[in-house]
């Protein structure tokens, strides 16, 4: 969609509308390296790069915050790109316009709940090691874990020679070979939950995790993302 190029502008934050007119006047605004004084002018912001000033770098056009649930498949990787060129959780979000950035991660062999935003303020709050908000998760485990085990996750797992918050776990299942278990986690350390269940020798066959905070997963397919709501995003930003 083509709008007005100082509109543009002040959008992107460069200068309010009436100062971005005057850069235009002063001839300080360049389109595809041409400059442009001509106040009607307007641009494609996917396509055209517009630069102030002689700045090096383009102006990017404002973005929509948003703010997505991504239920994730085994098999994706949380980053933007992977140097084995295997699918990333990017490939999931076909019609997300937005360059949007995971909220931490989920190993590759772990799926469940990831949230998704641009947000840079809201990211970087989500996942600051001070910032303790549980995770829940749905595990298969080795075995089945004796109360001796429970009790070890509420006082905290040492994990590469450091003790984790305090933990719950909570069987859900028994079988013969394995139990089925749920697990809240306050931190999210490198392989947490894998290394507190290797850690009480029942190691983890199958991970998923199913909450954030107050945030679940519920019917949300397997590989398919949603927004959330306004009251969701209001719950994330008060935490
Ligand atoms: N803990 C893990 O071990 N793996 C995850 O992906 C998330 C938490």
């Amino acid at each position: 969609m083509e709008i007005r190029l100082q509109k543009f502008l002040s959008e992107a934050g460069v200068a309010s509308r009436r100062k971005a007119e005057l850069l235009m006047l002063q001839g300080k605004v360049e389109v595809n390296g041409k400059v442009v004084t001509q106040l009607g002018t307007k641009i494609d912001p996917k396509k055209d790069v517009v630069v102030v000033y002689g700045n090096r770098k383009k102006v990017e056009p404002k973005q929509n915050l948003v703010y997505i649930m991504l239920h994730k498949p085994e098999g994706y990787v949380t980053t933007v790109k992977d140097q084995f060129q295997r699918p990333t959780v990017l490939d999931l979000l076909k019609g997300v316009e937005e360059r949007v950035y995971p909220v931490g991660r989920l190993d590759y062999d772990t799926s469940g709940l990831l949230l998704l935003t641009n947000d840079g303020e809201l990211t970087y709050r989500l996942t600051h090691p001070k910032h303790h908000i549980e995770k829940t998760y749905e595990a298969k485990l080795f075995g089945t874990p004796s109360d001796m085990d429970i009790l070890q996750f509420r006082r905290g797992v040492l994990i590469d020679g450091k003790r984790t918050q305090p933990a719950k776990l909570e069987i859900l299942e028994k079988g013969q070979k394995y139990s089925v278990v749920r697990i809240v986690i306050q931190e999210g350390r490198n392989r947490q939950v894998r290394k507190m269940c290797q850690a009480i020798k029942h190691p983890v066959a199958q991970l998923k995790r199913i909450g954030t905070g107050t945030l679940y997963l519920k019917n949300l397919e397997k590989g398919k993302y949603r927004y959330l709501t306004e009251k969701e995003i209001q719950y994330l930003k008060k935490l």
